[in-house]
Parts: structure tokens; C-alpha cells; sequence
């Protein structure tokens, strides 16, 4: 009997779904082996644990993550058991496929404990430019009230204080940020010499979607705080790339895409309100909780927003479970490793101009350089034959995660030094 067949007869004896049963998830390999032989226990990880083929070079984990064997077989279980119904009504709970009018303590409380926050201070969203968007709509802002912001901003980060402006004429000014900057004390020296009088809100990307650059987050939001100014942080790329604990950094208010570097399906968001701040954010959406007062929902006021799709948090559940098992310091160590092989790939060569900075404690996994216009034309046909999935544009962010292998990075650089000769 074939593998095919003997996961189908194994499904229909135990009568389970036959999708979710053929994603065959197996047990990680034996810890011992990261330490003697890490390459062999990461080529494992991409082959056991992930869909992905071998023929695919996959470089832009920064727009979205890779789902792993256990996340997709959660996913589909769940929809298939929520088509059943076959657990109720010890599963009640879970079971149905919907969320959006409960407050999910068991995931906001296992996902705070591991992002550093209490579950009163953590909402479930759908992406970072959802979140963001709440923030910006929820705040009580006046005409003349100024928000700053960088000029490195994600359109999801910005385009909020933008409809602000239009809608209530808030100003929006944004802060040059240098590209590489020389240091932290320079990023913090240019943001709080930003802040003026009028200043209410500083908003920026912990890690910047256009360079991969860290911001010194904590430093700044201390500094914001002493002079009365709300910080709002859009962390999109920050959980699971580097470590956070948003308690400690010191933000008022932050976005998440956990669907980016924490193995949750696409379609998984964080809102991050400080509690204290929990009275300062209106929703955007309201149910009934609204009209009859839900003070005591705390951060879960922000989920009252009607039928959702409950299977792809549970995927999100299962990718946290997945990134512990994994353990979170192995993978930082790993994926910065590959990046910083990305960094000194690009160091070397003159046709790129490296837009990250050489200080590797200023970047995670995303190494950006700038490529000159007619290479990349090149590069991009090249990429398509070779199965290379890039940003498809000259400014070129590399990101690097667990999945991604050292052979990968070479064929990469082949293929960029390919295109620039012509
Ligand atoms: C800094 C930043 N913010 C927000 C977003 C939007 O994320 P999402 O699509 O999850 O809403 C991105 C996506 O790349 C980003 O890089």
C-alpha cells in the first residue's frame, strides 16, 4: 500500500477528515540534533514541517509568513469538525466556526503571556492595518492636533492619521528618518527633537517595512511619555522576528501581524491597548456590549465585530504552539544567522546600495538594498525561471526565516549577479 492510500484507509478507519488527516504532521526533530548538527536540523524543519516544495526559493517571508504542517492541518480540522459538528457538546465552544461576539480568553491569555502583556490589554484583529486603523479612528483627536509620523511608513501605518486630517483636520507631519542611520541615539535624538507643541500622537513601525531597520522603540517611547505625547507602534513585522514584550517597551498602543513571522494563517491581527489607555480608544465597531455598557470586556471591546472566521485563530494557536515547541531563541538565532549572510552577500557587491545598516543589532531577518532599474528587469525574469518568490521591485527586501535555506540565499546572489551582467 502506498503512503496516499494508507493515510486514506487510516482516515476512513478513524473517521476523520480525509484533508486534514493527509497533512501528515510529524514530531520535530530530536533537540539534540540543532546542537551537533544544526544545518541537518533545519533542512529537516523545511522538509518535515512545511508544504513547501524543494524546487521553491522563497525570499519575501516579509510580506507574508509560511503556514507550517500543524497550522494548515489545525485550520482545516477546525473547518471540517465545524461542518461536523460531531463534538458537540463537549466542544461547544470551539466548535462552531465563529467568533466575534466572544472574548476568547484562553488564546488572548496564552498569546499575552507569550507577547508580554495581560489579556485585558490584547485584542484579536484580523491584520496590523486593521488594528492600526482602530487606533487612529479611536482616539480623541482635535483640528490642530498633530500626529508625527515617519516617512518610512507603511500605507496600513499611516493611511489612518491621513483620513484624521481629512476627516477632522488633524495634522500629520512625518519625520525623516536617515537610510542607514548611524546609530540608535541618532533615531532617538531625531524623533523626540520632532515633538512640538501641538504634538498628541507619535506613531511609527518598530521595525521599518522599507529598510528592515529596528527601531529603538523602548528609548523613544520613554522619552515620548515624559513629554505627554501617546505612542502608537505598528508592529507588524516585529512578533516572532525579534523578541518583544510589549509591557516592557513601554507603548501605549500597538498593531500585530502575527500572519507575517509567527506562523499564523493570513488573516490573524493584534491589537495592543495599555491598560491604561483602554479608556482613551473608542471602538470602531460596536455591538450590543456598547449599549449596554461593557467596561468590563476591557481590551475585548475591540473583537465585538460579528461572525469571523474562528478556524483561522485556532491556526493561530496552533503556529504559537508550533513557534514555542520550535523555541523562540532558536529561531531569532537562526533566522539573523541567514540574515546576516544576506548583509554580507549584498556587502560585496558594488552594483547594490545597501539601505540596512552594518550594525546587526539593527536589523532581524530583513536585509534591504536599492538595485539599479535595468538589473532588476533581469533579476525578475530570472527569478520567475528559477522559481526565486521576491518583492518585485528594484528596492529589494531579503527576509530570511526558518524555512529558508542557505542554498536559497546562494541562488539568490547567483541570480542577482546573473542579471547585472547582462
Ligand atoms: C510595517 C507594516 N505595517 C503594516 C503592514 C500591513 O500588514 P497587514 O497586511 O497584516 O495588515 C505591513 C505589511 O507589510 C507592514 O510592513
Amino acid at each position: 500500500m502506498d503512503r496516499r492510500s494508507a493515510i486514506k484507509t487510516a482516515a476512513s478507519l478513524f473517521g476523520l477528515p480525509l484533508s486534514a488527516a493527509s497533512i501528515a504532521t510529524s514530531t520535530l526533530p530530536a533537540a539534540d540534533l540543532l546542537k551537533r548538527d544544526p544545518e541537518a536540523y533545519w533542512k529537516r524543519i523545511r522538509e518535515e514541517q512545511f508544504l513547501l516544495p524543494g524546487w521553491r526559493c522563497f525570499m519575501n517571508n516579509g510580506s507574508l509568513g509560511i503556514a507550517p504542517k500543524p497550522v494548515v492541518a489545525a485550520v482545516t480540522n477546525h473547518i471540517e469538525r465545524s461542518a461536523a459538528l460531531t463534538h458537540y457538546p463537549e466542544l461547544q465552544d470551539e466548535e462552531y466556526s465563529r467568533w466575534g461576539y466572544e472574548t476568547l480568553d484562553k488564546y488572548r491569555t496564552e498569546l499575552g503571556a507569550f507577547l508580554g502583556c495581560k489579556k485585558d490589554e490584547l485584542a484579536l484583529m484580523h491584520n496590523a492595518t486593521e488594528a492600526m486603523s482602530t487606533i487612529a479612528a479611536g482616539l480623541d483627536l482635535k483640528s490642530g492636533d498633530e500626529v508625527l509620523i515617519t516617512d518610512q511608513e507603511h500605507p496600513s501605518g499611516r493611511g489612518g492619521w491621513f483620513l484624521r486630517a481629512a476627516r477632522h483636520g488633524v495634522t500629520v507631519r512625518e519625520v525623516k528618518i536617515e537610510q542607514p542611520p548611524k546609530n540608535e541615539d541618532q533615531m532617538v535624538e531625531t524623533m523626540i527633537s520632532a515633538i512640538g507643541p501641538r504634538t498628541k500622537v507619535m506613531s511609527f513601525s518598530g521595525i521599518l517595512t522599507t529598510t528592515g531597520l529596528i527601531m529603538p522603540v523602548k528609548r523613544i517611547c520613554a522619552a515620548a511619555r515624559a513629554k505627554g505625547v501617546i505612542t502608537v507602534i505598528d508592529g507588524a513585522h516585529m512578533h516572532g522576528q525579534i523578541p518583544v514584550n510589549m509591557n516592557d517597551l513601554g507603548c501605549d498602543f500597538m498593531a500585530g501581524s502575527p500572519h507575517k513571522w509567527m506562523f499564523a494563517p493570513a488573516g490573524c491581527g493584534l491589537l495592543y491597548v495599555r491598560e491604561e489607555m483602554l479608556d482613551r480608544l473608542w471602538p470602531t465597531v460596536a455591538t450590543d456590549f456598547f449599549v449596554r455598557g461593557g467596561a468590563d470586556l476591557k481590551a475585548a471591546k475591540y473583537m465585538m465585530m460579528g461572525t469571523n472566521n474562528r478556524s483561522i485563530f485556532i491556526g493561530m494557536m496552533a503556529g504559537l504552539a508550533f513557534l514555542k515547541e520550535v523555541g523562540p531563541e532558536n529561531i531569532y538565532f537562526r533566522i539573523h544567522h541567514l540574515s546576516k549572510e544576506v548583509y554580507k552577500q549584498s556587502a560585496k557587491r558594488q552594483s547594490l546600495q545597501l539601505l540596512s545598516a552594518a550594525d546587526d543589532g539593527m536589523y532581524g531577518s530583513l536585509v534591504t538594498f536599492q538595485m539599479q532599474p535595468e538589473h532588476f528587469q533581469r533579476f525578475s525574469t530570472l527569478c520567475t525561471k528559477k522559481k526565486i518568490w521576491i518583492v518585485k521591485a528594484p528596492r529589494q527586501r531579503v527576509a530570511t526565516h526558518i524555512h529558508t535555506r542557505p542554498q536559497d540565499v546562494q541562488l539568490y546572489f547567483e541570480s542577482l549577479d546573473e542579471a547585472a551582467k547582462g
